[in-house]
């Protein structure tokens, strides 16, 4: 079991287009299992590898409660194929811009296509908390954070915020 230290915003290591693998093969099970450690060792219920330095297409989720049987998702390449007409608006947060939340509309459904830890091809309907997460995972393959889908007011009031105490934590 590996923790890695999850990067925070605002870092140009964010912004990169991660790219897809060509199959998961041993090294990339073994990514996958560390990416569960890390989420899981933070309170997230997902995580992307960009977030931990890896430029890969590679994403983690877990939505499960605390009280719940844990229902760990590992997926490679993932791609959302289908999206449904409804939108939901939910209060989105993420591992790299820690104690920051904003709420976020997206579609309230999608079909995803990814890769497993065996190196099948699946696909999965995910609906509600489920579908924003994946959603939001992707996006982090593409440099995409939470705070993109938001007004840019908010946007650059929450990453001041978060720069302010980086600086503060670098010189204490
Ligand atoms: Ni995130």
């Amino acid at each position: 079991m590996t923790v890695h230290s999850i990067i925070v915003a605002p870092d140009p290591r964010l912004k990169v287009k991660s790219k897809s693998i060509e199959r998961v093969d041993d090294d990339v099970r073994t990514l996958m299992d560390d990416m569960l450690d890390t989420m899981h060792s933070a309170k997230g219920i997902g995580l992307a590898a960009p977030q931990i330095g890896i430029h890969k297409r590679i994403i983690v989720v877990d939505t499960s409660r605390e009280d719940e049987k844990p229902t760990p998702l590992r997926m490679a390449n993932p791609e959302i194929i289908e999206v449904s007409d409804d939108d939901i608006s939910h209060d989105e947060g993420c591992l790299s811009l820690p104690e920051q939340y904003s709420e976020v509309t997206r579609p309230t459904s999608v079909r995803v296509r990814y890769l497993d830890h065996e190196n099948e091809i699946r696909e999965l309907d995910a609906h509600g908390i489920l579908a924003v997460c994946i959603q939001h995972e992707i996006d982090h393959l593409d440099g995409i954070l939470f705070v993109d889908h938001i007004s840019a007011l908010k946007r650059n009031m929450i990453l001041r915020k978060l720069a302010k105490i980086k600086k503060q934590e670098a010189t204490a």
